[in-house]
């Protein structure tokens, strides 16, 4: 079995991570986490998103948090934009790639953002042309690529039919989702197959929640085909509002540790990762949900 070299992990705490807290999170420890990030060394992270304040009220600071990161050159900065509103609000943050986000279930398209999967697709064009315009880069995510908490399993079929229509408005690459970590190895591969019917191999990333604890069975599946990009979150943090019961996405501590011992190159620091999941986890006042981070700081201590 040949593995990727290595791997690109883009950490989608502060957006993902972060979205469901019912607490306010003030913008000042958003700016913390992703300076945290950053200086251990992740060279992507999805800081947040231009959606409606009603819908999810923590992403509600998202233009200050925007203007508080301190940018490292080399770190690409992404936000979720849903419309045209929220890509005309996301333009004075600056990111460096917007993302339109739809899903492989009708259900969930009209739960998470209001509409069907086709008024979504025409929804999403304009945005994507004028983000190309304005030379941003364009990232499609795909919810709900293997289950969903309304419509039940997912077939192959419809996870090609949205990539399809995601390249056909010039979508540059995507995330294929399992919203609710119900995936399992093979059916997270048919997932990623019909995807890469549209999509090149350096344009496919995996986005695996571990409500199930499969996310990192998942991620070596995704691994065996050649993907080699995955979104991740610090400390295990995350799930949607809108698929309720769905936990966080996987750890990035775990997926670093499982990378580092196949030999697969990250750039990631996993002590100082560990340092910034340990920062969020104690503002949240909750222990991490990475079992990596909660071994190595048990192994600190003793
Ligand atoms: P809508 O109600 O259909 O929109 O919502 P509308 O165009 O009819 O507008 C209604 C109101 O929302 C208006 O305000 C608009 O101005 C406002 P009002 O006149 O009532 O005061 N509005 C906005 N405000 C701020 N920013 C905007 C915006 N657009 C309209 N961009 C909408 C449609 C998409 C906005 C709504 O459904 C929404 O915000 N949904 C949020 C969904 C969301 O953020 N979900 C979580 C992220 S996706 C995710 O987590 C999955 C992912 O991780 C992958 C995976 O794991 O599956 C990516
Ligand atoms: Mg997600």
């Amino acid at each position: 079995m040949k593995y990727p070299a290595r791997v690109k992990l883009i950490d989608v705490g502060p957006r993902d991570g972060l979205q469901n807290e019912k607490q306010p999170v003030p913008a000042a420890v958003k700016i913390e986490l992703v300076k945290r990030l950053q200086d251990a060394g992740l060279k992507e992270i999805e800081v947040t998103s231009y959606v409606s304040p009603k819908w999810v009220p923590q992403m509600a600071d998202n233009a200050e948090v925007m203007a508080g990161i301190h940018r490292q050159s080399g770190v690409l900065y992404s936000v979720l934009t849903p419309n045209l509103k929220g890509f005309e609000a996301a333009l004075a943050g600056k990111p460096d790639e917007i993302v339109v986000f739809g899903a492989a279930s009708e259900a969930f398209s009209q739960k998470n953002i209001n509409c069907s999967i086709a008024e979504s697709i025409e929804r999403f064009a304009p945005v994507v042309q004028a983000a190309l315009d304005a030379g941003i880069a364009v990232r499609g995510a795909m919810s709900c690529t293997v289950g969903c908490p309304y419509e039940g399993e997912i077939a192959p079929e419809k996870v090609g039919y949205v990539a399809g229509l995601m390249k056909g408005i010039g979508v540059q690459r995507v995330d294929v989702a399992d919203t609710i970590g119900v995936g399992t190895p093979i059916k997270v591969q048919k997932a990623l197959q019909a995807t890469l019917a549209h999509f090149g191999i350096d344009q496919v990333s995996g986005h695996f929640h571990d409500t199930y604890g499969q996310a990192l069975s998942n991620t070596l599946a995704a691994l065996e085909l050649g993907v080699w990009n995955f979104q991740s979150s610090v400390a295990g943090l995350g799930g949607c509002p809108y698929a309720k019961g769905a936990t966080g996405n996987v750890a990035t501590e775990d997926v670093v540790y499982l990378l580092q011992g196949m030999g697969i190159d990250t750039g990631v620091d996993l002590d100082k990762l560990i340092d910034a999941g340990q920062f969020i986890s104690e503002h949240l006042g909750r222990p991490t949900q990475s079992r990596v981070a909660r071994a190595l700081l048990a192994k600190r201590a003793g």
